[in-house]
């Protein structure tokens, strides 16, 4: 078992074994299965349909206040299971946009264990092959990530660790698959090929305009870098409006 409390702010811990969370609250968790990510990796024969890639535990205990905020809190669960030659990743998506706005809900995101790869791309509607910029940022526990209004978002598993991950999201935020599915997947595919950094395949579905690969920042938009995204907002939830506008 791993003491997650410390880093989430939560009195919960994992079971490395089968990726299960345990504590106080922690609600049912939904698997996501191979056959659900078909349309999105590089080989849809890689693994059995029914293997479970990762578990998304959804809508955490929080607070009357947090929830009149409409935020809500999550957690997911990857395993450090490669898809053939493609690191382990999320299925992928865009965000709804916020009643009479024309940009989406942004998010943010903190890793809770492991290493992870953030692949943000846009500005993006889902509606042209065309990207500005592709965002790869590294991920370690603490480090946080915010997802910018209109960038789509795929995580991806580094390392031989599962991916433990928290994000707070607006209760209204609804995640449209379809135009990646459509496009087989994000801009760029990772293979578990390279010795230091895995190596980066391009989708042709997009066109690319540039790539960066950074480290997380150390803070962003009132969150600070190993403080459990958790509590900062348990904390002064008016201070994250701009999560749900
Ligand atoms: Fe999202």
């Amino acid at each position: 078992m791993v003491d997650l409390s410390q880093v989430s702010g939560l009195s919960i811990s994992l079971d490395e074994r089968t990726g299960e969370l345990h504590g106080k609250g922690v609600p049912e968790s939904v698997p996501r299965s191979f056959a659900e990510m078909a349309k999105v990796v590089l080989d849809p024969r890689a693994l059995p349909p029914k293997e479970v890639l990762y578990l998304m535990y959804r809508d955490f205990p929080t607070s009357p206040q947090v929830q009149a905020a409409g935020l809500r809190y999550d957690i997911t669960v990857m395993f450090p299971k490669p898809v053939g030659r493609e690191l382990p990743k999320t299925k992928g998506h865009i965000h709804s946009r916020p009643p009479g706005s024309t940009s989406s809900y942004p998010e943010v995101y903190q890793v809770l264990h492991g290493r992870a790869l953030y692949e943000l791309f846009g500005p993006w509607k889902g509606d042209t092959d065309e990207i500005e910029t592709v965002f790869l940022v590294e991920a370690e526990p603490g480090d946080i990530v915010v997802v910018p209004p209109d960038h789509a978002h795929i995580t991806h598993v580094l390392g031989q660790e599962p991916v433990v991950m928290a994000n707070w999201v607006a209760r209204d935020c609804q995640n449209d698959f379809h135009p990646i599915e459509q496009r087989r997947s994000g801009p760029v595919y990772l293979l578990a090929e390279g010795t230091h950094r895995p190596t980066i395949q391009f989708n042709p579905h997009y066109r690319v305009k540039q790539l960066r690969w950074e480290m997380a920042r150390d803070s962003g938009r009132g969150f600070i870098r190993g403080v459990p995204i958790y509590t900062t907002v348990l904390r002064q939830p008016r201070q994250f409006g701009w999560l749900n506008p």
